[in-house]
């Protein structure tokens, strides 16, 4: 029964360690991670990978769920000037309720462009979750880490 309880502990331990290096490793991991989901949704939206509704909601699906997670990924403490480098502007904590809507207009837009009916109505809503990007980095971002 000891033994059985150690090794849970340890297997606990390991998989925290695995699933998290912290908060702003983990945010920074999911802003690297959208680069492959954009490219395609760019190939998508000018027909170099032919377009379908399906392979566009593959695209966006992973951009919706992780940014939902990434807005959650700024506890206090985790600005920029701290022990790990990061590229989290102070608005992020002064303008908490901006940053937040920034995040929720990204996931509302990826979701339309998920959804779109064609390949132009695609290639449109795309440039609304590329302008997302640009604006949220414009105020929340500040030079990259
Ligand atoms: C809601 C705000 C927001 C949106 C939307 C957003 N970003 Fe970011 N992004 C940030 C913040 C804040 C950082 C800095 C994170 C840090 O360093 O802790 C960042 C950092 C990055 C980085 C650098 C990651 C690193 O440290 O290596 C890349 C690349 C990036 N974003 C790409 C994108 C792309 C592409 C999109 C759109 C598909 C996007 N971001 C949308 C807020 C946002």
């Amino acid at each position: 029964m000891k033994k059985f309880a150690f090794a849970a502990l340890a297997l606990a331990t390991l998989g925290a360690t695995a699933a998290s290096a912290g908060p702003i490793e983990d945010r920074q991991a999911i802003m690297k991670g959208f680069a492959g989901p954009m490219k395609e949704a760019v190939a998508l939206s000018r027909g170099t990978t032919p377009y379908t509704p399906a392979a566009a909601k593959a695209a966006m699906d992973p951009l919706a769920q992780h940014a939902e997670t990434f807005i959650g990924l700024f506890p206090k403490g985790t600005e920029a000037g701290g022990a790990v480098k990061t590229g989290a502007g102070p608005a992020i904590w002064t303008d908490a309720s901006g940053f937040k809507a920034a995040g929720m207009k990204f996931i509302a837009d990826t979701k339309a462009a998920g959804s779109a009916k064609d390949q132009a109505g695609f290639a449109d809503a795309l440039k609304a979750v590329q302008a997302d990007c640009g604006a949220c980095h414009k105020t929340y971002r500040v030079t990259a880490p």
